[in-house]
């Protein structure tokens, strides 16, 4: 992200795939009653073996469009292996790499400002989980961008699960650490492990969501399996993958790109197309798949439901 641009996203239109096909597929698979009937169906190959996988059979999840229904979706193939993933290597290509993460048992720590830490297994914490799911558009600070049908459980469900005490302001999560696979993370220069937070105004805002599943199946390891978070109204990188621990704190975490360059990048990290990075315009971003560019909206199209988180925060760096 800091360095390297590789122009992967330079792709033929025609490689997109409409959100028709996307629903089609989708109503195909509901149809069939068999979640795992997807694996055979093209562009679903890429993500886990969902035979193996003890979740599979959640999804497809119910949609909520809420939020509305941007459109048009992603190609799955584009979204699924067109990845920022730096544990994986610093190029767009690590889908293949991260197949090697094992993701069962899978254990998330809960701790800090909590009436009571605990450790929960992945399967256990999804079982209690409200899940739904959600198209929700994602602008990276490198400025591609892409559509894609979440699924998982609003944060507000997880926060409210952690049960936080009145004293706690952030959410501060970890992606794991195990540098014998994610080889990236041998790297000294990064402060590993990859950390991302929230204030707890905006992890409880209901378009906060924790995904377990994308294209209507468990979300493949390259894209943060077995669940990340997706904050649609922020920069990407603020979306940690392959979360282990939630810690609750009364103090703003300095997360991983803040550490390694706070000059261009913040805690705060709102899309916001008039706040160019210190290298490169905002002001437009180039969507999967597409050749042409587009305007990129304040907020990344979602102000009417989280422009209210600040205006009481005006004094900060809101949009880096
Ligand atoms: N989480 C971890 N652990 N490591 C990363 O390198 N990259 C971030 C974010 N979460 C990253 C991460 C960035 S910069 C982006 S744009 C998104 O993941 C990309 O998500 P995707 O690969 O699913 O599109």
């Amino acid at each position: 992200m800091l360095i390297k641009r590789l122009r992967g996203w330079e792709l033929p239109e025609r490689r997109a795939t409409s959100e028709s096909l996307y629903l089609n597929r989708r109503a195909l698979v509901q149809a069939m009653g068999l979640g795992i009937a997807g694996a055979a169906l093209p562009g679903l190959a890429l993500a886990d073996d969902k035979a193996a996988d003890p979740s599979a059979h959640f999804y497809p999840a119910k949609r909520d469009d809420k939020f509305g229904t941007p459109g048009p979706i992603t190609a799955e193939r584009l979204a699924t292996t067109y990845n920022n993933y730096y544990e994986f290597g610093t190029d767009k290509s690590i889908w293949r790499d991260a197949q090697a993460l094992q993701i069962r048992p899978w254990t998330i720590k809960v701790s800090g400002m909590v009436e009571k830490p605990f450790e929960i297994g992945f399967d256990d914490l999804l079982a209690k989980m409200p899940l739904e799911e959600r198209v929700y558009r994602h602008r990276c600070v490198e400025t591609w961008s892409m559509i894609v049908p979440w699924s998982g459980f609003a944060m507000k469900a997880l926060v409210e699960f952690c049960k936080p005490t009145g004293s706690a302001k952030y959410v501060v999560m970890q992606t794991l650490s195990k540098p014998s696979v994610m080889f990236g993370q041998k790297d000294f220069l990064y402060p590993w492990p990859y950390t991302e937070g929230l204030a707890i105004d905006e992890a409880t805002n209901d378009l906060a969501f924790i995904a377990t599943g994308l294209y209507g199946k468990p979300i493949g390891k390259q894209n943060g399996a077995p669940l990340r978070l997706v904050a649609p109204w922020k920069y990407g990188f603020k979306n940690v993958k392959a979360i282990v621990s939630v810690e609750f704190t009364d103090k703003r975490p300095v997360c991983f790109w803040e550490k390694l360059q706070s000059s261009e990048y913040g805690f705060w990290a709102n899309v916001n197309p008039q706040v160019p990075h210190p290298r490169w315009s905002q002001a437009t971003e180039k969507p999967l798949g597409s050749a042409e560019r587009i305007p990129t909206q304040i907020y990344n199209g979602y102000g009417e439901f989280v422009a209210g988180l600040y205006t009481n925060r005006k004094s900060e760096k809101l949009f880096m």
